[in-house]
């Protein structure tokens, strides 16, 4: 496995392999890497190379959020990449991928300023130039995201159509511990009685999926019986649950046949993101 962080040495490694006809699959993280991570790696092996990015983005951070903070161990990331089969690290550094003159952005209407996108201003803004960059530099065949950031996968489905990319996004499933708390490398600040609170999480993401399963349609209800549940907990603050359309992220009024389940909550002073989704009711 290589370690690169040059974006031209990145660039001719992309060129050698499309010049040999490989695929690539490509996995962006921001490195702290778990079992959430490794299962997109797993479902890229079905490409012939690998390349993972580990870029802790500056551009998707707000001014009081956990940018400094934000866990890094690329010695323990660079281990577990190679036993899972990972061909490249893609580890650039901030200053290559923003020079100082740098002023071009992507950014996206409608869907990119609801749920976390209304609380995170600037975040998808964030979120879609780097991947514009980085899916110029690694030039894959697919990339491969997680269902937990289901606002952040439908936001890259819509810029891959609105701007004819040349590539097949794949969405994997939310990966959870044992006792269902979804992974994230944001877990890690949670100390044992936060993160015994945030159970909370899934449990009210069960709850809502239960009660559409068993026929609720008023997203209200759902929401207040989800929000009950998360105030059970004392450490947990609401940041939203909002009964979405998975497409658009538009609230719904009723449920039709579509519908995902966003919630973002704060135990302590960790914002915890966790969802459900259904796509096809009876
Ligand atoms: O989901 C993440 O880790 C980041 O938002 C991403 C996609 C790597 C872009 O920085």
């Amino acid at each position: 496995m290589q370690l690169i962080s040059d974006i031209q040495a990145m660039s001719e490694q992309i060129d050698k392999w499309r010049k040999q006809n490989l695929s690539i699959g490509f996995v962006p993280t921001m490195g702290y890497l778990h079992e959430g991570h490794l299962s997109l790696v797993k479902a890229a092996k079905e490409n012939d190379k690998v390349v993972l990015s580990i870029f802790v983005n500056p551009m998707q951070f707000g001014p009081k959020e956990d940018l400094a903070s934000y866990p890094r161990d690329l010695k323990r990331d660079t281990k577990l990449c190679e036993e899972n089969g990972v061909d490249i690290i893609f580890s650039p550094t901030a200053e290559q991928m923003y020079p100082q003159n740098f002023s071009t952005y992507v950014d996206m209407n409608s869907i990119s300023d609801k749920l976390c996108g209304a609380s995170r201003k600037g975040h998808f803004r964030g979120v879609c130039t780097v991947l514009m960059k980085l899916f110029n530099i690694v030039r894959p065949h697919n990339v491969y995201f997680g269902q937990k950031d289901a606002q952040q996968c439908a936001v890259v489905k819509h810029m891959i159509e609105d701007l004819n990319l040349n590539l097949k996004l794949k969405i994997c499933p939310i990966i959870r511990e044992e006792d269902k708390l979804a992974k994230s490398s944001r877990n890690v600040y949670l100390n044992e009685k936060e993160r015994k609170a945030a159970l909370v999480l899934s449990k009210a993401i069960f709850l809502g999926e239960n009660l559409v399963k068993n026929g609720q349609r008023n997203p209200k209800i759902i929401i207040e019986e989800m929000k009950k549940e998360l105030l059970k907990e004392k450490l947990a603050k609401i940041d939203y649950v909002s009964l979405v359309h998975p497409k658009t992220m538009q609230e719904l009024e009723w449920i039709e046949n579509e519908v995902l389940g966003a919630i973002a909550v704060f135990i302590g002073k960790t914002r915890l993101i966790d969802n459900f989704l259904i796509q096809e009711l009876q």
